[in-house]
């Protein structure tokens, strides 16, 4: 089987309208007793993937093992938004490589955004004989047929063109309480040094009914939490013609009355008044906003194709703080973007300090091979980037630990998720506003949302002990 990436096709397919289609969830007994090894890299798209690619392992009999080298099969779910993540794929390929000359029957799969570039999918064709199969994010719910009718030979199958959109997808989700949704697939935005859309194609939104089919399921089923996941959600429903749109979507999902509901990514230039107006609106919906910045410079945004200006942005930014009390918002930067000069790079610090965000992704520049982006000559020496980024950084921690600090003796509500790693007896989970809380509590608290009062911020955790009122 070979169907590498074909421009021509993609050409060729671009106009045909997207249907919905029901994912088989082919079942199997072949690999009971088998287990498997799953490697996530990448963003929150590629995690709820994972879930999928779980699902369709468990539906064939294999069960999960933490432990790489006692697998029968390994599945690396990957990424490929900058060059670093790249590597740490091809690192962990070359001890996969030495572990399949002691175990001839391992199975190798190599999944998700690397293969749907043509020169990671060539690769992998010539130099990497041993992975076994190597499928794209078009079509992972076809991995367990693939799995299943696999021989000897390399099994490369890899989708150029986006496909539809999948229902009744079985996932096996890692939480009871939060959960994933997606609400589109892909993006049509094209900033010009970002590889998404080339990697997940473009966007093709959920149908509304189906969304809301899926909330209400999780809500029955004692979810606490969803978020609504897409790489540009506020764009939702703009490939639809069916009149809805990311507000309406947002209002109808509040409706479902699940306890907590959240979105990411939005994009500044998508966001609307209307959505303003619904988050403030409805208790439901978490005052917790990531609102991607990248450049504080109106130029070099431009480079960058964001559609925005540095003042188009601080004007949403201070539009979404005045209507929405207590809002947390954070937000992504890139420094080292070509041609960025000391001067852009001050626009940059100084958005972050009119802004003062309560968190930021930050990142050096990678060209991406194939992106506009790539083509200027990546200009920026490696040791200017990370001079940018440190000093980014340290004021990106000023003021997560300034917004962590407003919180100290207040009493918040947590959705605990999970033991915490602080040491026995504390458990952790987030609050309303997305700030991770380590705290005195039981295990029995797991699950469920419970008032804490904060006792000691840091930068990047709250530490608290759970409350509990006593009725007069
Ligand atoms: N859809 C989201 C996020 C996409 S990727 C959005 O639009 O915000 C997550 C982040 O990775 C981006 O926000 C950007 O800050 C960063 N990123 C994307 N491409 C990059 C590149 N080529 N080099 C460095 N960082 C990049
Ligand atoms: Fe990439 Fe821009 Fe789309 Fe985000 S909005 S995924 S940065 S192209
Ligand atoms: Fe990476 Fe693909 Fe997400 S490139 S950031 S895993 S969409």
């Amino acid at each position: 089987m070979m169907n590498l990436p074909d421009l021509k096709e993609a050409k060729k397919r671009e106009n045909k309208p997207v249907e919905t289609i029901m994912a088989s969830n082919i079942k199997s007994e072949k690999f009971k007793g088998k287990s498997f090894y799953l490697r996530t890299y990448g963003c929150q798209m590629n995690v709820h993937d994972s879930e999928e690619i779980k699902g369709i392992l468990t539906n064939i009999g294999f069960k999960e093992t933490e432990n790489y080298e006692e697998a029968d099969i390994i599945i690396l779910n990957t990424c490929a938004i900058r060059e670093n993540a790249h590597d740490k794929v091809f690192g962990f390929l070359g001890r996969v490589k030495h572990l399949k000359k002691s175990k001839p029957d391992l199975i190798v799969c190599v999944g998700g955004c690397m293969p749907q570039q043509d020169s990671v999918a060539e690769l992998l064709k010539n130099k990497y004989p041993f992975v076994d199969i190597v499928f794209g994010t078009h079509n992972i719910s076809d991995l367990g047929k693939l799995i299943l009718e696999h021989q000897d030979k390399q099994d490369i199958e890899v989708y150029s063109v986006e496909g539809n959109v999948y229902e009744n997808i079985h996932y096996d989700r890692d939480s009871k309480y939060t959960a994933w949704v997606n609400i589109m697939y892909g993006c049509d935005k094209f900033c010009t040094y970002c590889i998404v859309p080339y990697t997940r194609g473009k966007q093709r939104s959920r149908k509304m009914e189906d969304i809301l089919k899926e909330v209400k399921n999780l809500r029955d089923e004692g979810y606490l939490e969803v978020t609504l996941l897409g790489q540009n959600v506020n764009a939702y429903g703009k490939d639809l013609y069916d009149g809805n749109d990311f507000a309406t979507l947002l209002e109808e999902v509040a409706k479902t009355n699940i306890p907590r509901i959240r979105f990411v990514t939005s994009h500044p230039w998508d966001f609307t008044d209307k959505m303003i107006e619904i988050i403030s609106k409805y208790d439901n919906i978490m005052p917790y906003i990531h609102l991607p910045l990248q450049s504080g410079s109106s130029r070099i945004l431009k480079l960058m194709g964001r559609r925005y200006t540095k003042e188009e942005y601080l004007e949403l930014f201070n539009k979404i703080k005045k209507a929405i009390p207590g809002v947390s918002i954070t937000t992504d930067i890139i420094v080292g973007f070509p041609n960025e000069s000391e001067e852009d790079f001050a626009e940059t610090l100084d958005v972050v300090n009119k802004c003062q965000f309560d968190g930021a992704f930050t990142f050096i520049y990678s060209p991406r091979e194939g992106t506009p982006a790539a083509l200027i000559k990546d200009n920026i020496s490696m040791e200017i980037k990370e001079e940018r980024l440190q000093k980014l950084n340290e004021l990106v921690n000023k003021y997560s630990l300034r917004h962590n600090k407003e919180y100290e003796g207040k009493v918040v509500k947590v959705l605990v998720t999970g033991m915490s790693e602080k040491g026995e007896n504390k458990v952790c989970g987030y609050t309303e506003t997305m700030k991770l809380v380590n705290i005195d509590g039981a295990i029995g608290d797991i699950g469920k949302i419970i008032d804490v009062e904060i006792e000691d911020a840091k930068s990047f955790s709250l530490d608290g002990k759970k409350v509990t009122f006593v009725k007069n």
